[in-house]
């Protein structure tokens, strides 16, 4: 059942059960009503034939009943009956029996007059009290079911119109595909309920639109980086393939082609994680890290991949506990973090150097990672954490601008804080603030 169909009965079904109600009460009580008002006047018919009896002394059983058969006030079928104190029959009109009704009502009471009591039977048939009453019955059965009828037709009516512009957005949703994601559904008059919808479903669309957007400009730049080293191995090969090299030549060679492998292979790793990074947390594996140990062995690996740099790593506020130096989370992704930050505080200082500084309280970890390099320019400073953006005065120096932004990436997964600052040309300072006991990771 749809919407529509389950507004329109459910509306039916409460104008239904409001109107049989309705119905039912009206015919109880007239019911009722009809029954005592005819007890009333059964009891008058029999008091006024005792009045007779007893008021008129002339009057014989003959003349009352012919007076009573003439009478407007006769009802239908009526039969009275009069007994005295020795329950001896002193009255009794009894008409025609043969054409006796079923719905014969009967009225006995006792009545005394000048202290001599009668009994008296009155019993009649209330014909135009339950034909009244049979006409209501038939108007209000007809009327309900008309009502039932209307009320549905109108609950479907009304369901519709209100339904209407759901359908409409239904029909312009279907429209929206993934090359034409820019198509906007109509925001009505931007207040009611269904106007709420269609706005949140655009903002939901114009967010998909702006991943999308990012997500195609980081394919574009991810084959460019990749394409770079590629280009730069396919011209070194088909140079020294031109003629006879010598070994030197060849040597040379192959130097250059391990360069350009190695910053392919970095790429690709950094877009691995970056990959990872991004998906769902469930996926990865996660544990307890010991951030003091992985700062060293990040410290090492950073060494033995470029033996030229320097790093010193110093603790300021030394917790005691071994929980003040743990974190919950993935530790190939926060190693790579930390040496993100330190190669590039390394690559982008003359000095090749970092100052690693760790210091803990109850709350978290804070790591200040120093350089006096050549700082960022203070309008990128927004920028460099996006995905391939280098620093306009970095850009001579080798870079795919992916480790910033992977960092980045990983921090937050870990409900951590990134910051960076810089200033041009005396140097940079990044800092990474790590909850101890992140709450939901
Ligand atoms: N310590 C730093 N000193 C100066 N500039 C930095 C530093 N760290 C990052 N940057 C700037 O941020 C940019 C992005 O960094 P990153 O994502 O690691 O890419 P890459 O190092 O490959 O260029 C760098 O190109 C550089 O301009
Ligand atoms: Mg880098």
């Amino acid at each position: 059942m749809n919407i529509r169909q389950n507004l329109a009965l459910k509306f039916c079904l409460i104008v239904a059960s409001l109107f049989l109600l309705f119905a039912f009460s009206l015919y109880f009580f007239s019911s009722s009503y009809r029954q005592s008002g005819f007890n009333v006047r059964l009891k008058n018919r029999g008091t006024t034939v005792v009045n007779l009896l007893t008021d008129v002394k002339q009057i014989d059983n003959t003349l009352l009943k012919s007076i009573n058969a003439d009478t407007k006030n006769a009802l239908f079928n009526e039969t009275i009956s009069v007994y005295d104190q020795n329950n001896a029959l002193v009255y009794s009109d009894s008409k025609d029996s043969t054409n006796r009704q079923a719905n014969i009502e009967t009225c006995n009471f006792t009545y005394s007059v000048k202290d001599k009591p009668f009994k008296v039977i009155v019993s009649a048939f209330d014909k135009f009290g339950l034909d009244n009453l049979r006409n209501l019955k038939i108007i209000l059965v007809v009327g309900s079911l008309i009502a039932i009828l209307v009320s549905y037709i109108a609950g479907w009516f009304f369901s519709g119109l209100a339904l209407n512009p759901i359908s409409k957005i239904i029909s312009d949703a279907n429209e929206i595909t993934v090359s034409k994601l820019n198509v906007r559904l109509n925001e009505g008059n931007r207040k009611d309920e269904i106007a709420q919808l269609s706005i949140t479903f655009n903002k939901v669309l114009d967010r998909l639109e702006k991943g999308f957007e990012m997500q195609r400009a980081f394919v574009s730049n991810a084959s460019h980086e990749l394409r770079t080293p590629l280009t730069s191995i396919t011209g070194h090969i088909e140079v020294t393939l031109k003629k006879e090299r010598n070994t030197t030549d060849y040597v040379e060679l192959l130097k250059s082609l391990l360069s350009d492998i190695r910053s392919l292979s970095k790429i690709s790793n950094n877009l691995l994680d970056l990959a990872l990074a991004t998906t769902d947390v469930g996926a990865l594996k996660l544990k307890n890290i010991r951030i003091d140990e992985l700062l060293f062995s990040s410290k090492e690996k950073l060494l033995r991949n470029f033996p030229e740099y320097k790093a010193t790593i110093s603790f300021i506020s030394f917790p005691e506990e071994e929980a003040g130096l743990t974190v919950f989370g993935n530790e190939p992704l926060m190693e790579s973090a930390f040496f993100n930050v330190m190669e590039n505080a390394c690559k982008y200082s003359e000095n090749r150097g970092v100052e690693v500084v760790f210091s803990g309280n109850k709350e978290g970890i804070e790591l200040r990672f120093k350089d006096s390099g050549i700082g960022i320019p203070a309008t990128e400073l927004t920028k460099i954490i996006d995905p391939f953006y280098r620093a306009t005065n970095a850009r001579s120096i080798p870079g795919s601008g992916l480790g910033l932004s992977l960092t980045q990436k990983i921090i937050e997964l870990h409900k951590g804080i990134l910051q960076i600052h810089s200033v041009e040309k005396k140097g940079t300072e990044i800092v990474i603030v790590l909850p101890l006991i992140p709450s939901v990771i």
